[in-house]
């Protein structure tokens, strides 16, 4: 079915289309189709950060920022569920338009600035999910307010971490969106060293007063040379960290520079990603030679490239824009081409 939708949603603009989408899934999901529609998977599991995940194949932060999809989304197959980016304050985001569709070139360019309800109403979302009772591994992915100065960001993470604490499967940190100003500077070397640092502390704090320590992902961006990779993993590692993400979206325009929409600013995303994230996904891994697990994202399309980044050295990979271009089928294909660890 899914050819049939994506036809009539492309009609659409694009932020339009992504909430019809997600109405379309919502009323399949109250009158029960989805679970008559439930892909039958294999099972995969797959462990990392101290969790064990049913398939490594996960939904990539900012698909479903405020956790209202999560039961659809996990109807889809995927092993894990990312939401987010939340801010402790919510934001409207950047004006509109602010996501873009490249169809030949399956990709998208976004500038929606952390768009968002709220760090109280994504948490309220998590608790009341059925996925989240049922023990379904959830990210809660953690930003910082744009209005927020870049000397103050590690307060707004720090309020983002205590709170998803007690909900998260896990915490990713996010400091690679392009499109809130600044927040990259944070993946410098002493800035992050210093933030790190303080979630760490934090961290610790709240594992004795929770009796459980809930690992942290650092998400970085593709647009880093291979030594700053390099540098970034090892802070990651020294500080206590439990995974890298590689990667969310590029300023760079790679294979598109003639397309029309090409000088959008914002970040690119899809098919013309996947070189630059698996070249830091390779970097990130034989930096840590497989001392922390790393998340591969940017780019998927098909099963093969989720085959590439295990290949690379991923213990997990994520999707978001293949799923706007290739619908459900694209888990499928993803988690078939797992490796299955039960094989000798
Ligand atoms: C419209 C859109 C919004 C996104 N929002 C977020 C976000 O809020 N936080 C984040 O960490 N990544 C965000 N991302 C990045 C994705 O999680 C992912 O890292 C990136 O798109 C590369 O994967 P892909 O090529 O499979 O899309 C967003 C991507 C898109 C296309």
């Amino acid at each position: 079915l899914y050819p049939l939708a994506r036809a009539l949603l492309f009609q659409l603009d694009a932020e339009r289309a992504h909430h019809l989408a997600f109405r379309g899934l919502h009323w399949a999901d109250r009158l029960g189709l989805l679970r008559l529609s439930a892909p039958c998977l294999p099972a995969r599991p797959v462990s990392a950060m101290g969790l064990l995940f049913p398939n490594p194949v996960g939904l990539a932060a900012g698909l479903d920022k405020n956790g209202e999809h999560i039961d659809q989304m996990a109807a889809l197959g995927f092993g894990f569920i990312e939401v987010g980016t939340v801010t402790p304050r919510p934001q409207p985001g950047n004006p509109r338009p602010r996501l873009f569709r490249l169809p030949t070139h399956q990709a998208l360019i976004n500038r929606l600035g952390f768009n968002n309800l709220g760090l109280e109403v994504l948490l309220r979302n998590v608790a009341a999910s059925r996925f989240h009772r049922k023990g379904g591994i959830i990210g809660i992915n953690i930003g910082k307010n744009f209005d927020t100065p870049n000397e103050r960001a590690a307060d707004d993470y720090l309020l983002c971490l205590e709170a998803s604490y007690p909900l998260a499967s896990y915490i990713t940190v996010n400091v690679s969106s392009p499109n809130t100003r600044n927040l990259r500077d944070l993946q410098a070397d002493d800035a992050l060293r210093a933030l790190l640092r303080t979630l760490g502390q934090s961290r610790e704090r709240l594992r004795r007063k929770h009796g459980r320590q809930v690992p942290i992902a650092l998400k970085i961006a593709p647009d880093l040379p291979d030594d700053e990779v390099e540098r970034i993993a090892q802070t990651v590692r020294s500080e206590g960290f439990d995974a890298l993400i590689a990667t969310n979206t590029t300023l760079a325009r790679p294979g598109v520079e003639q397309h029309r929409l090409s000088g959008e600013s914002g970040g690119l995303s899809g098919a013309p990603l996947r070189e630059g994230a698996d070249r830091v996904l390779a970097a990130a891994c034989r930096s840590l030679s497989g001392s922390l697990p790393v998340m591969g994202v940017g780019g998927i399309l098909h099963g093969r490239d989720a085959d590439r980044k295990f290949a690379l050295g991923a213990s997990l990979v994520q999707l978001y824009t293949g799923l706007i271009y290739r619908g459900p089928e694209l888990v499928r294909e993803c988690i078939l081409a797992a490796p299955d660890q039960h094989e000798p």
